[in-house]
């Protein structure tokens, strides 16, 4: 496959574990990617599966999640990523039981969102590296209340995969937004290419993970992403979409091409909602 753009010999990977992440099925993901494109949108990014894989030269990336923007905001600035790192040193030092719960409770405190990002950063990979099942979730307050996952020891990061995200990020064309991904995807032009990953629709007989944030992500905003997708590709932008294969998300992308997976998730709180599930990947090329 060519793709344009791409930056060679770099091989990331994601720097938190995230519900939804992309990783096992990243080789069906690349194979329904166009061959070529300009310039790269991931307006849902997550843990970033498919962007660290590819390098594309040319990305801008979103998501609503703050604890994510100051990761990857802290990624790409020379100061705030040292900051970010010692902090990170700091936490592996300490990291005891009684010092989980206490960096968890951080966010409690009104003052949090005014904390500086490289605190904010470092806090939410050492909570995902050290909490149970990796997972983020917070309540409807939008605090963070996965219990610890009683790790002994934990290692919050690879040096390596940390450095060479860094120059990536610094030395190419990554823009960081955070807010909806209408907006995220308002600059995309013709011969762009989009990867829409959006928190999953749900099925009424399984349980399924929605709490990204405290901003839930309902059937009406899978409409709304449903009509981003038609004004895109109206505009002559490629997009492809993953979601669960639900009869709602095929009938909303009713004429688009649709391909069927099977996938298996890997992180869910209840049992039930563990196992082989059935995705689609949609394209409009
Ligand atoms: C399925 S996850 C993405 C997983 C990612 N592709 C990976 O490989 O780790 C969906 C993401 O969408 C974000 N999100 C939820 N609502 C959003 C919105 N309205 N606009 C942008 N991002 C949103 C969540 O915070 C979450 O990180």
């Amino acid at each position: 496959m060519i793709q344009l753009k791409q930056v060679k010999n770099m091989c990331m990977s994601p720097v938190v574990k995230w519900a939804g992440g992309k990783r096992q099925i990243l080789e069906k993901l690349k194979a329904n990617m166009p061959e070529q494109f300009n310039n790269y949108f991931e307006p849902f990014i997550g843990g970033g599966a498919l962007l660290f894989d590819l390098a594309p030269k040319h990305a801008t990336i979103n998501d609503v999640n703050q604890e994510l923007l100051a990761i990857y905001t802290c990624l790409k600035d020379d100061e705030l990523y040292k900051l970010m790192l010692d902090e990170l040193d700091k936490h592996e030092n300490n990291h005891s039981e009684e010092y989980y719960y206490e960096v968890r409770e951080w966010d409690r405190n009104p003052r949090f969102e005014l904390e500086p990002l490289w605190k904010r950063a470092a806090r939410a990979i050492y909570l995902n590296k050290s909490c149970f099942n990796g997972l983020y979730r917070v309540n409807a307050k939008g605090y963070f209340n996965v219990p610890s996952a009683k790790k002994e020891k934990v290692v919050t990061y690879s040096k390596e995969n940390m450095e060479e995200i860094h120059e990536y990020f610094r030395t190419d064309n990554v823009t960081i937004l955070s807010g909806d991904f209408v907006e995220a995807t308002r600059n995309a032009r013709e011969g762009d290419f989009v990867y829409f990953d959006p928190p999953y629709d749900t099925w009424e007989d399984k349980e399924s993970f929605t709490a990204y944030s405290k901003f839930d992500f309902n059937k009406d905003d899978q409409r709304r992403l449903a009509q981003c997708f038609i004004d895109l590709t109206n505009r002559g932008v490629k997009c492809m979409l993953s979601n669960h294969n639900t009869a709602f998300i095929n009938e909303l992308y009713e004429g688009f091409n649709i391909h069927v997976i099977q996938a298996k998730r890997m992180i869910n709180a209840n049992a039930s909602g563990r196992g082989a599930v059935e995705e689609v990947i949609i394209t409009n090329y």
